[in-house]
């Protein structure tokens, strides 16, 4: 597989990564699928996806030991991102960015990735009752404590709006406020053929100063990938169930846009499906963008690494540009 170079800190990964929050949260039926999610990460490391994306709050904590119970016997293969600063509870998810808490979840982290350095470290959300600087402060601390290789700042808005819960996006202003304490090594948002917001603002920010940037969601929650049906509904668990796109209605309105993708991928041969087709679109939008897919599925796995090798030509990409805007408000 390509190899791409993000961050200023050269950090070397396969062009495909791999998203393992499906393994272990926001999906239904996440929490039953152990053994297939193993094969899954280990298929991807064979193709070469080295990135492997997970965070302490996913599952909250499962997530990053499925991925220690691989990284036990195949550390060299992998470039580990998780993420600090979110607590899950009963209720409600808060931000928790205190520097005494940072190193502990470090630790914790490390522990339950069975391996002794953590690739790239992501501040999750930053604490609205704790400067920046300070959450980041610590977490640079634990790279001069040779615990983490580069941070990252997940979850940084587009519109740099509040989410749900009370969890706010990062923004660009708090990035420069970052960057004055220690380089940000790259940022993970949403990007995808139906989510391209990224690319007015956040994308030239990191492009001009080196920052990789992790296209998370980049098959638009599975919808780009046209297995989703209309209309067939989600278990209460899924995080799609709340979701606005993903009511029945706008899942039919929106299907003008896997109808194009699936006709690119149709030029491109048999068996290349839609999914590649975004996912090779993602990887067009820069050299430092590595998209993520997230997938507990060993055939999805498989076909997402594919997607590295596809080459969109320039008609593909002007009909891309011209596929309707996705209906229904992302709030
Ligand atoms: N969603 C968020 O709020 C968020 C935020 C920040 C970061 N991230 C990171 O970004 C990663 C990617 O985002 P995501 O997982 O939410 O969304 P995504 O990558 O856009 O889509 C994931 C979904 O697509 C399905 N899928 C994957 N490949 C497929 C293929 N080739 N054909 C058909 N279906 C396929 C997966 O199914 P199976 O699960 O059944 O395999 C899963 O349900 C996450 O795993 C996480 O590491 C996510």
């Amino acid at each position: 597989m390509e190899r791409r170079t993000i961050g200023a800190g050269a950090l070397e990964v396969g062009a495909v990564g791999l998203g393992c929050m499906p393994m272990s949260w926001a999906y239904s039926g996440s929490r039953q699928r152990g053994d297939e999610s193993l094969r899954a990460v280990n298929r991807a490391l064979d193709a070469g996806s080295s990135l492997v994306d997970t965070a302490d709050m996913y599952g909250p904590f499962t997530n990053e030991l499925l991925l220690g119970r691989v990284l036990k016997e195949r550390r060299a293969d992998a470039f580990v991102s998780t993420k600090v600063g979110l607590l899950v509870g009963e209720q409600h998810i808060v931000a928790n960015g205190r520097p005494g808490y940072v190193r502990r979840a470090c630790d914790a982290s490390l522990r339950r990735l069975q391996t002794d350095v953590i690739d790239l470290y992501q501040l999750h959300r930053a604490d609205p009752e704790v400067p920046v600087e300070e959450t980041w402060g610590a977490m640079a601390e634990l790279v001069r404590a040779g615990k983490v290789r580069a941070l990252g700042w997940c979850a940084v808005g587009a519109r740099g709006g509040r989410r749900s819960g009370g969890l706010y996006d990062g923004t660009i202003r708090q990035l420069r406020r970052v960057q004055q304490v220690f380089p940000v090594g790259a940022v993970e948002a949403e990007l995808s053929v139906w989510s391209p917001e990224a690319l007015e603002t956040l994308l030239p920010w990191c492009e001009a100063r080196g920052v990789g940037f992790l296209a998370a969601m980049p098959l638009g929650n599975g919808f780009l990938t046209g297995t989703l049906k209309p209309g067939r509904g989600f278990e209460p668990d899924d995080m799609r169930a709340r979701h606005p796109r993903f009511t029945a209605e706008m899942m039919a309105a929106n299907q003008p846009i896997v109808a194009g993708l699936r006709r690119i991928a149709a030029r491109h041969g048999e068996g290349v499906t839609a999914a590649q087709v975004a996912l090779a679109w993602v990887l067009t939008r820069g050299r430092y963008v590595v998209p993520v897919p997230g997938a507990k599925q060993e055939r999805w796995v498989t076909e997402n690494a594919a997607a590295a090798g596809l080459r969109l030509t320039p008609q593909d990409l002007a009909e891309v540009a011209k596929l309707p805007a996705a209906r229904g408000s992302w709030e």
